[in-house]
């Protein structure tokens, strides 16, 4: 048996659902990487006090430079197992923009770089949302959010999503599914997997921003679950160690909802 113990990456490492993901892969080496030197510090002083072996590194994940810095770091300390992409932020930041740029564009920057430490058995496992699964298939604007470094690519989603920071939002958690697609041949030849894990309301610093600006459209999200509660990190997190390991070896290229059924009543709403 390969008892080598292999790296987890996590992105939006100091987040709620990245800080989840990592306690629940204690058994490996971590790697937390998150926009600041001070969040990605004080997360990896945390962790390493509750007896976890982490490491950190600082990486705006829209910057090519510093996902180049990332992959150096991760490359010198063993060999890849998971990255965990929950770097993102939500469209209360009010700017399409950088919605469209941090969590679709610098996603498939990051697909095509960790590439380079991809070996059989590792996985990516991107998170997307259930609000992707609000946004129907459309020729148009698949091809732009399948290729977000496209030019045109931003204008095209732009005016589906109607000027609105939060249907953006929906957009390009739908683009990263796509992604998954898009990369999913490429990663298989190596024996890789990749994934995308859409949550639903999780009680993270992201959901509370959000709460706070609509919170009408929580409460109801709230009474349309039928586990009636919202979703807790650990939730998510439990289902990403889930895809780590060995026991998902034959899902690749698919989306994984946790969003404690939500979404299918949603849609007899709509
Ligand atoms: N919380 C929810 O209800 C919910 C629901 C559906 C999907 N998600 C998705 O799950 C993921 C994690 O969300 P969360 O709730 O833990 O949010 P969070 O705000 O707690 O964590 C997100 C992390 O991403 C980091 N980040 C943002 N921009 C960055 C950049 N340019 N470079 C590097 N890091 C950057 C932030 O610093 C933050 O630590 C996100 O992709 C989010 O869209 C969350």
């Amino acid at each position: 048996m390969n008892t080598e113990k292999k790296l987890i990456v996590v992105t939006g490492g100091a987040g709620g659902i990245g800080q989840a993901c990592a306690r629940a892969l204690k058994d490996q080496p971590i790697i937390i990487t998150d926009y600041s030197h001070e969040m990605v510090d004080e997360t990896v002083e945390t962790l390493a006090s509750e007896g976890f072996d982490v490491t950190g590194i600082a990486c705006d994940i829209t910057d090519k430079k510093d996902i180049e810095k990332l992959i150096n770091y991760v490359g010198r300390r063993g060999s890849l197992k998971a990255f965990i992409h929950a770097a993102g932020v939500s469209g209360a930041v009010n700017d399409l923009k950088k919605v469209y740029t941090i969590n679709l564009l610098a996603t498939e920057l990051l697909i095509n770089a960790f590439y380079e430490l991809v070996v059989k058995d590792s996985v990516a496992i991107l998170l997307s949302s259930m609000k992707a699964h609000t946004i129907p298939a459309n020729k148009e604007y698949d091809e732009a959010l399948t290729n977000p470094q496209a030019l045109e690519s931003f204008d095209i989603v732009s005016r589906f999503a109607n000027k609105d920071s939060d249907i953006m939002y929906n957009f390009t958690k739908r683009g990263v599914q796509l992604l998954t697609h898009k990369y999913a041949d490429k990663w298989g030849e190596r024996g890789a997997r990749i994934v995308s894990v859409s949550p639903g309301v999780i009680e993270t610093p992201m959901a509370l921003k959000a709460a706070k600006e609509h919170p009408e459209e929580m409460e109801m999200l709230k009474q349309a679950t039928p586990l009636k509660r919202n979703g807790q990190p650990e939730d998510v997190a439990d289902a990403v160690s889930f895809l780590v390991s060995d026991a998902a070896r034959f899902i690749t290229s698919t989306d994984i909802l946790v969003d404690g059924g939500v979404l299918q009543n949603i849609k007899k709403m709509t």
